[in-house]
This record gives structure tokens, C-alpha cells and sequence, in this order.
């Protein structure tokens, strides 16, 4: 089970680090894949855009190869179960381990103006999501693990004060190799949905933005092909890999080795790569959004399914706390 945010627009981290894991674990697991609509409320106060944001990424991720009739692809409002545990697992939540959680103290620190006792139970709803389909992998990045601490506590508090084994642990999951970095193209650090839009590669981009964009990647040029390779260039070495074919990628080793190598040759075969790549993710996702009815039959049908094992998991609920009278 996972949850994807529907802020911003997805770019190529998202794809290698998460979307391309949700897509390989379709086929070896039963899947729960839901967009967290009810999350973004707790900083966002203008909602008019969440529609279309949502529609988006329900498009990209299906454009990325997340199938609907493999996994439960669906949108946390259309699962009123969740709330019904959200409230539940209020009761286990305790105030402290909420108010040091980090991500909690960066909101605040973000949003000083609307700190809501939402924006305090962020994680309280985020284990009543994985908790509702009573998920034991949680495919997230490392910025979710103090998350999933909180929801693994919530389990076993729950468990343990209520009895009858509700809920199992949950653990954050990936494939056990070491998670792909997506650098960003201006040396900071790695491709994000907020910072610099110049240095990070988006899904929606078109194919000129594409090619600017690498052309205008930063390299530092270099003195001595012998010394470490300055970070700039072994961050076009790590892109060049996620789209090119192995001879390629030696035949630029190669020259960088030389001394001789062509920043300019070897960006154009980069942008070349990656407009391949992301140009047929990019109009599928655009004909996806704008098929109405499509859009609607996947979540109605994605709802159904993660509704059918929430329904069974809230009467496990109450019947662990006692709250079946007759
Ligand atoms: N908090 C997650 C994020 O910021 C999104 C999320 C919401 C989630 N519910 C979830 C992730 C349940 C995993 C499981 O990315």
C-alpha cells in the first residue's frame, strides 16, 4: 500500500524512485495504490486546483504503467472508512510522538499561519490508510520511515490494548537495491517537485523544454580527468545511464578518460534519451486526463476495491474495541 501526494507534477524522481517500483510490485503483490487527496488538505486552503491534480496524477501514473485492473488504484476520499479509523486511531495517537514528529515541525515552520490539528494527525491519517487494508510493505522513500514508525506503534498499541491481532506491523519496502538517485541539473542535490523547475525533468515537459533544459546543465569543466570526476559530470554519467544504451555510456567513459570529452555531444545524446523516454509517457498521460470517462471507471472501480477489504477491516475494529451491541 502507498499513497501519492497530488501536488505538483511528477518528474523523473518520482519515476525511478516510486512509480517504477509501484509498477513492478503490481505483478507480485496484491496492491493498493491510492491518491491522498485528504493529505493535501492539510496545507492546502485553496482547493480549486485539486481536481485537475488529482486527474493528473491518476493519468501519469497509469501513463508510467500502473495498471488499474492489476492493483486497487484509487482516491482517499472515496474511502469514508478511512475517516472512521482515522478517528479510532486518534485514541492510540499519542500527542508528544505527534507534536517531535519532523515533518510536523517543518510544516509549521512552513506554514506558521494555518497550523491545524490536521497538519499534527498527518500521520494518524497516513497509518489509517496502510492500517485500513491492514498492509504489511509500504513502498516510500526514506522521508516517510519516521511515518511508518508511528503507524507500526499504532498497530501494536491498538493490538495490544483492544486484543485480536487487527493489525499487522508495516514495514517501508523496496526491491533491496540501493534506491536510483535522480540528481537534479543544477548540481543541488537531486530532482524535487518544489525547488529550481529549470534543474528537475518532468513528466509533462515538452521536447524543447527537455532539450533546454539539458543543454543548460551545469559542468564544471575539467583539468584532470585522472582526479574524481567533479560531481556536476558524474550527475550527467547517472542520467545518461537511465535512458542509454551501455555502449554509449562506455564510448563517453571512454573520452572522459581521454581527456576528450564533449560536453556539448554528450548532453545532445542525453536530451535525445530522455525525450525518447519521457515524450510517449507525456501524451499518454495527456490523453488519459482528458478521457472523462476512463478517469471516472478507474477510480470508481479502484474505490470499490479498497473499500471491500476497509469495510472488513473497520467490523475487525470495532469488534476488537468492543463497540458491536447487538
Ligand atoms: N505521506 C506520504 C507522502 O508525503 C503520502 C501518503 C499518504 C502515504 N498516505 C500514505 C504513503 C500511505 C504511504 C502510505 O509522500
Amino acid at each position: 500500500m502507498s499513497g501519492i501526494r497530488p501536488t505538483g507534477f511528477l518528474h523523473l524522481g518520482n519515476y525511478f524512485g516510486a512509480m517504477r517500483n509501484y509498477v513492478r510490485m503490481q505483478n507480485d503483490y496484491t496492491c493498493y495504490f491510492m491518491v491522498a487527496d485528504l493529505h493535501a488538505l492539510t496545507t492546502l486552503t485553496d482547493t480549486k486546483g485539486l481536481k485537475a491534480s488529482v486527474r493528473r496524477v491518476l493519468a501519469e501514473n497509469i501513463a508510467c504503467g500502473l495498471d488499474p485492473e492489476k492493483a486497487a488504484f484509487y482516491c482517499q476520499s472515496h474511502v469514508p472508512e478511512t475517516a472512521e479509523l482515522y478517528l479510532y486511531l486518534n485514541m492510540v495517537a499519542l500527542m508528544g510522538e505527534l507534536e517531535k514528529t519532523p515533518t510536523f515541525k517543518d510544516k509549521v515552520r512552513l506554514h506558521p499561519g494555518n497550523v491545524n490539528a490536521g497538519l499534527l494527525t498527518y500521520p494518524v491519517l497516513m497509518a489509517a490508510d496502510i492500517l485500513l487494508q491492514r498492509a504489511k510493505l509500504v513502498p516510500v522513500g526514506k522521508d516517510q520511515e519516521q511515518h511508518l514508525e508511528i503507524a507500526r506503534n499504532y498497530a501494536n498499541r491498538f493490538n495490544h490494548r483492544y486484543g485480536g491481532e487487527v493489525f499487522p506491523e508495516p514495514y517501508a519496502f523496496n526491491f533491496g537495491e540501493a534506491l536510483v538517485k535522480v540528481p537534479s541539473l543544477d548540481g543541488n542535490g537531486k530532482m524535487s517537485k518544489s525547488e529550481n523547475q529549470m534543474a528537475t525533468l518532468y513528466l509533462a515537459d515538452d521536447d524543447d523544454t527537455i532539450r533546454k533544459k539539458i543543454m543548460k546543465a551545469k559542468t564544471d569543466s575539467v583539468v584532470d580527468p585522472t582526479a574524481p570526476m567533479p560531481e556536476t559530470i558524474a550527475n550527467l554519467f547517472l542520467l545518461l545511464r537511465l535512458v542509454a544504451a551501455e555502449d554509449v555510456i562506455q564510448q563517453f567513459e571512454g573520452d572522459y578518460a581521454k581527456g576528450a570529452l564533449r560536453f556539448g555531444d554528450m548532453k545532445k545524446v542525453l536530451a535525445e534519451g530522455m525525450v525518447t523516454f519521457i515524450a510517449p509517457i507525456r501524451e499518454k498521460a495527456a490523453s488519459i486526463e482528458n478521457d472523462e470517462a476512463y478517469l471516472r471507471q478507474v477510480m470508481e472501480h479502484g474505490a470499490a476495491k479498497a473499500r471491500e477489504r476497509a469495510v472488513e477491516t473497520i467490523r475487525l475494529a470495532k469488534e476488537a474495541i468492543g463497540l458491536i451491541y447487538y
